[in-house]
């Protein structure tokens, strides 16, 4: 049988999405709602949202939450995706802290690690004394699911066909029998990053050095105004003076107060002369 989504019921869930990740939904993902969650009512037997909806938000729910938060969200990445970003990152950030070889870099919303993974490739091809230098590259994301699968760093070959041999030979090891087909990030760059869940709706992030780069790429576009202003404030105090703000292409900063200085498009700055409070 068919349950349906009423008007009151896409409200509750709405609400819920927004209070625990940010994400809004308007009306046309109702649609979407509904082919999403409808085969995880029917996988649990429950007969309504209703019921679905007490299920996640009641005592003892967080981890049928975390489901429906997966279910909501969309976790689309890839290697070098808006490769701009990785040559700001070699040509311009590096020289610039080449100095202390020190550098601290958080990928807000990593999802399945490409993005994080990309930034410590970049850094290794860029860096040919890398192991004389202090490097961390924090990856964090809402979703525990694509965290762990980014933590194995094992992809399909299909994922890195775009990219230059020579650059997958160099970063990646070939699967062999049960694993063919796959292949996994070498331990050199994997070592570089530390994976772990952040909410980026939270008031704090556990973060005690400032930050050199934020990447916050492709996430934003869910959020309100709002929420993004709050979001805008919080990444200033974590960067260090002079930090960077990388943001994702479809994505601007033109309609919210924030206190960064524009470099390009997606591309912003805290001004050198503002103390970090972090
Ligand atoms: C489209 S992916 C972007 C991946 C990568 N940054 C890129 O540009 O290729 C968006 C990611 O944001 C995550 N996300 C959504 N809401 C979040 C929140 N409140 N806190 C942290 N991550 C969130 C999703 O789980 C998803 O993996």
């Amino acid at each position: 049988m068919m349950t349906t989504l009423t008007d009151k019921e896409f409200e509750l869930f709405k609400h819920l999405i927004y209070q625990q990740v940010g994400i809004t939904l308007d009306v046309p993902k109702k649609t979407l709602l509904v082919s999403r969650l409808g085969k995880r009512l029917r996988e649990l037997n429950l007969s309504s949202y209703q019921a679905y909806y007490d299920c996640v938000s009641g005592k003892g729910g967080e981890d049928e939450l975390m489901k429906l938060l997966d279910l909501v969200s969309t976790n689309k990445t890839d290697f070098f995706r808006e490769p701009g970003h990785f040559d700001f990152l070699r040509d311009q950030i590096l020289p610039e802290v080449k100095s202390t070889r020190t550098l601290r870099i958080w990928s807000s919303a990593s999802s399945s690690g490409e993005e994080p993974y990309t930034i410590a490739m970049t850094l290794s091809d860029a860096i040919a004394d890398i192991k004389r230098w202090d490097i961390k590259i924090l990856a964090s994301d809402i979703s525990t699911r694509v965290l762990a699968k980014a933590a194995s760093g094992i992809y399909e070959e299909e994922r890195v066909s775009q990219l230059p041999k020579d650059l997958v030979q160099r970063h990646f090891l070939c699967g062999k029998g049960a694993q063919a087909g796959k292949l996994q990030v070498r331990p050199q760059i994997a070592g570089l990053v530390a994976f772990r869940r952040i909410n980026l709706m939270d008031p704090t992030f556990p973060i005690r050095s400032p930050l050199d780069v934020i990447f916050c790429r492709n996430v934003m576009i869910y959020f309100d105004r709002p929420t993004q202003g709050r979001l805008m404030e919080k990444f200033f105090r974590y960067l260090r003076p002079g930090g960077y703000l990388f943001i994702g292409h479809s994505e601007s900063l033109q309609w919210i107060d924030h206190q960064f200085t524009y470099l390009r498009p997606t591309i912003y700055q805290k001004p050198v002369s503002v103390k970090s409070e972090a």
